[in-house]
């Protein structure tokens, strides 16, 4: 249930750390008769282009910056879910976040965060998901929305877009395929996790 109770709608924390351009699609997203609307848009980095989007969209931005609390990854944590709490969220979506979570936030958060990753899960966790895609061959690739666990990259799939991996692809090439793709899973995936419903989405 929402802040207010009145059975309006669910309030959607997005965490960023650049340009955010899932952000403002899940943003643009949520009108009408969608059931969530964006509360906030929190970045670990101040100056992530992605909070001046956020601003001219209306929404309320925060910074944490994960450079003061060097080497205290609790302690980041600790600050960006009492920022996180003062906007009383339903839900949670990491967009573009880049900072690893530990189980001391992804418990406190538990079914209630969701993340978009550029890969066909379970292959490919971590980072530099388009040139593995590429090295090893792959004819297929694509992206994920998993909800948030301990385990990083690891979560019960909620989503996926697959593209053809086409001769020649550099990474960049491949990276900028698969995110129009994420452009349209995230927010299918979202309207349908604010429903309650966790079938996953599969396009393409
Ligand atoms: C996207 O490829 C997304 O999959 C990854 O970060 C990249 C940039 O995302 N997590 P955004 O433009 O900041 O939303």
């Amino acid at each position: 249930m929402t802040k207010d109770g009145a059975g309006s709608h669910k309030r959607v924390a997005i965490l960023i750390s650049g340009g955010g351009s899932n952000m403002v699609t899940l943003v643009n997203s949520m009108i009408g008769d969608h059931p969530a609307r964006p509360c906030l848009v929190l970045s670990n980095i101040p100056d992530a282009g992605g909070l001046a989007k956020a601003a001219d969209l209306g929404i309320e931005t925060a910074v944490v910056d994960h450079r003061d609390y060097k080497g205290d990854r609790p302690g980041f944590e600790a600050a960006v879910t009492a920022r996180l709490e003062a906007a009383t969220p339903d839900i949670i979506c990491l967009a573009g976040f880049m900072r690893i979570l530990t189980e001391g936030f992804t418990g406190h958060w538990a079914g209630k965060c969701l993340n978009i990753h550029p890969s066909l899960l379970p292959k490919y966790k971590g980072l530099h998901t388009h040139q593995r895609a590429i090295d090893a061959g792959d004819v297929q690739a694509g992206c994920s929305v998993h909800e948030v666990t301990a385990e990083l990259d690891g979560g019960p799939i909620l989503g996926q877009a697959r593209v053809p991996v086409l001769q020649g692809d550099t990474a960049d090439d491949l990276a900028a395929r698969v995110l129009v793709q994420e452009h349209l899973l995230y927010p299918a995936v979202l309207r349908r996790f604010a429903q309650g419903d966790k079938t996953p989405v599969f396009f393409g």
